[in-house]
């Protein structure tokens, strides 16, 4: 397995594969790995005949009100997952997205009365503009519509970052497939509908969540629960099991089952961020659910914020 640092050599190795007539594919992650990734690998191998995984902790998708200095890392420990699972070819680990040859202005010289006297919404501020004084990098992906609920509302900067750092991603690696989490049910549809709006020539896998035995879906930020909240935790995969089996049995009210899923979580000691019912492509909110749909939920337990949601197939 080649673990490899620099973007032009990710890319050279990557045409060297192509070369060789062999196609790829790439399972993009911010590393402290577990089984969600790992399943991810296994996907992977179903679609390409070689496997990249990226680790790259991107400051680009963190406000710096956020958890990128508290994010768990563990490079050596993740190289041997990824060398163990025997099918990954080449891990792509950075020490760097943004460092570009022609550098930008050293600083951007803030202009706080344009904003303040137009009053225009203020542009979303990331670490990496806070860390680099904004001057370095300053083209964004939007996937517009998509972006704005759910997690983008809660997380203003996070789906530009996200969407802007696959998007170099792809462009690094050029990979045929990459495979993504439904875990991120949001991000999943997000990159999808960028491929699609900005053809990409990639084919977008959406891989189903992995849970521990007790049905916490697997997070790295699990790490970072107390025991209590651990505990506590349990209530989300509850709460959206309850609310399949209330849809199986003929309910079919949004709110209704959105009200039953925060008593349950708040009853448990959760704080919720949001409940949302949406089509499931669209992501557009539905008031009685007459289509297939998925139930999404972000929930604070102690200074820990976890997703999870749940898909309801309704033929
Ligand atoms: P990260 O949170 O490390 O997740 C990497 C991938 O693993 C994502 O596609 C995510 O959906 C998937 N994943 C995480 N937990 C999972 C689980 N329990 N079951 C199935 N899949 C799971 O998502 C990111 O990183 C970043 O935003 C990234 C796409 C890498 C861009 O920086």
């Amino acid at each position: 397995m080649e673990v490899i640092r620099e973007k032009a050599d990710m890319r050279a190795w990557s045409r060297r594969m192509r070369r060789d007539g062999k196609s790829l594919a790439l399972v993009p992650t911010m590393g402290y790995l577990h089984e969600g990734h790992l399943s991810l690998v296994r996907e992977a191998r179903a679609h390409a005949d070689v496997i990249v995984v990226s680790v790259y902790v991107n400051p680009g998708q963190f406000a710096p009100s956020e958890d990128l200095s508290t994010y768990p890392s563990d490079l050596q420990g993740d190289l041997l997952k990824l060398s163990q699972s025997g099918v990954v070819q080449a891990v792509f680990c950075p020490t760097n997205l943004y460092d570009y040859d022609t550098p930008g202005p050293l600083s951007v010289s803030p202009r706080p009365h344009l904003s303040a006297r137009s009053g225009e919404e203020q542009a979303p501020v990331s670490c990496l503009e806070k860390e680099r004084g904004g001057g370095t990098h300053e083209t964004w992906v939007r996937v517009e519509r998509l972006e704005k609920g759910m997690c983008g509302a809660s997380r203003p900067v996070f789906f530009r970052g996200v969407a802007t750092v696959v998007t170099k991603l792809f462009h690094i690696v050029e990979p045929d497939v990459a495979v993504f989490g439904k875990k991120d049910y949001q991000q999943w549809r997000i990159i999808s509908r960028m491929v699609r709006d900005l053809d990409f020539a990639i084919e977008i896998i959406g891989s189903e969540i992995v849970r521990e035995a007790d049905g916490l879906a697997m997070s790295s930020r699990n790490v970072r629960l107390s025991p209590r909240d651990r505990k506590q935790a349990l209530s989300i995969n509850k709460a959206l099991s309850e609310a399949k089996v209330h849809v199986s049995k003929g309910s079919v009210s949004s709110e209704e089952l959105k009200d039953r899923i925060i008593q349950t979580v708040a009853d448990a000691g959760g704080r919720i961020d949001y409940v949302e019912i949406v089509e499931q492509e669209s992501l557009e909110p539905v008031e009685k659910i007459e289509c297939s749909v998925v139930i999404c939920i972000a929930a604070w337990f102690g200074d820990v914020r976890l997703i999870d949601n749940i898909e309801i197939d309704v033929p």
